[in-house]
């Protein structure tokens, strides 16, 4: 067992299946207390049961760790402040909020229906504003009490979102509205003491093996594994990390990366005239570099 997350007080979000699942056992075999939060629905977010998050919590104790289940809709205003208030009243205080529930409903934007489009916006964004707020309120009070912080957001994005994928216009606006959140969340919070960052994984999952990756061997199912998402969450949970915030990674079990945000590009003065503004429109768009691939890399690297 590692000491990197010693007694500290951890929520994880849809933490009974996939990547949040691996979150949860790694920061308990470093040393943390977890609420290990999952309604236990299916990919597309339909349905709700209290497994998941349960068995989670028997691994963990069954390994000599400390755990609680809850169960709720994180993405539910009243469920977001029930968590939170779970992870105090059990453990008496809360260092890291790691926002990684999340669900599916991909279609073409021609296609996409209005409830495929709520559905998902509420569940990722709202789902992490929610647990975020309540946290963000408690570690606000005990600073302002004086108390010394030491409190973690780490969201979760998605190349989707940052690098866009055909498909999911509905995930990968809520996945880059993610990005948008722990960029200003982490200037507003720093004064409080408390960092917020990103992560942009891939992995082998449910929500990931009907999309083709289901198909690779098994080295490179090894190599997708979901364990491999979650040392870099153990790391930004842990004090160890305090100087990093605002940053999203990009992170499989082959590589970790930093996601560089938006950057002013080719600029040149205003003009007024829409005629005039055009060619001069087609030249900058000419210099500026094109956007990136869906891995992330410029679309000329080859
Ligand atoms: N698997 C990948 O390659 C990949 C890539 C990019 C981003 N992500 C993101 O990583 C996160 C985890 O995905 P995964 O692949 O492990 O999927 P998963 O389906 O295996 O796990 C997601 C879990 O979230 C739970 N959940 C869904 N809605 C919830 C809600 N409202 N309240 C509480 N729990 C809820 C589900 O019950 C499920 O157990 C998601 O945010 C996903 O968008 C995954």
């Amino acid at each position: 067992m590692g000491q990197l997350c010693k007694d500290r007080v951890c929520v994880v979000t849809g933490a009974g299946r996939g990547i949040g699942r691996e979150h949860a056992l790694l920061l308990a075999s470093h040393g943390a207390k977890i609420v290990v939060n999952d309604l236990g629905g299916s990919m597309d977010g339909e349905g709700h049961e209290s497994g998941p998050a349960h068995d989670v919590v028997a691994e963990i104790v069954a390994a000599g760790g400390e755990a609680v289940a809850n169960t709720d809709d994180i993405s539910s205003f009243d469920g977001a402040e029930k968590l939170i208030r779970q992870a105090v009243d059990t453990f008496g205080d809360l260092h890291a909020v790691v926002n990684n529930a999340g669900i599916l409903r991909d279609r073409m934007l021609t296609n996409m229906t209005e409830a495929e489009w709520d559905a998902v916006i509420k569940v990722h964004l709202k789902g992490t504003f929610g647990p975020s707020h309540f946290a963000a309120a408690y570690w606000r009070d005990r600073s302002k009490a004086g108390d010394s912080v030491d409190g973690r957001i780490i969201n979760t994005s998605s190349p989707s979102g940052i690098y866009g994928n055909i498909g999911q216009t509905n995930y990968g606006a809520a996945k880059a509205g993610i990005a948008a959140f722990t960029i200003i969340a982490s200037m507003e919070l720093a004064r409080y003491g408390v960092t917020v960052n990103a992560i942009a994984p891939a992995a082998l999952t449910r929500m990931t093996e009907n999309l083709g990756m289901g198909k690779v061997d098994d080295e490179m199912k090894e190599k997708l594994s979901p364990k491999w998402i979650a040392p870099l969450i153990c790391w930004l949970a842990s004090p160890e990390s305090a100087s990093v915030t605002g940053r999203v990674f990009d992170i499989t079990g082959m590589e970790i990366a930093v996601a560089e945000g938006w950057h002013k590009g080719p600029t040149a003065p205003a003009r007024h005239d829409p005629e005039e503004l055009g060619p001069l429109v087609l030249d900058l768009v000419s210099q500026a570099r094109p956007n990136a691939d869906m891995f992330g890399h410029d679309k000329t690297d080859g």
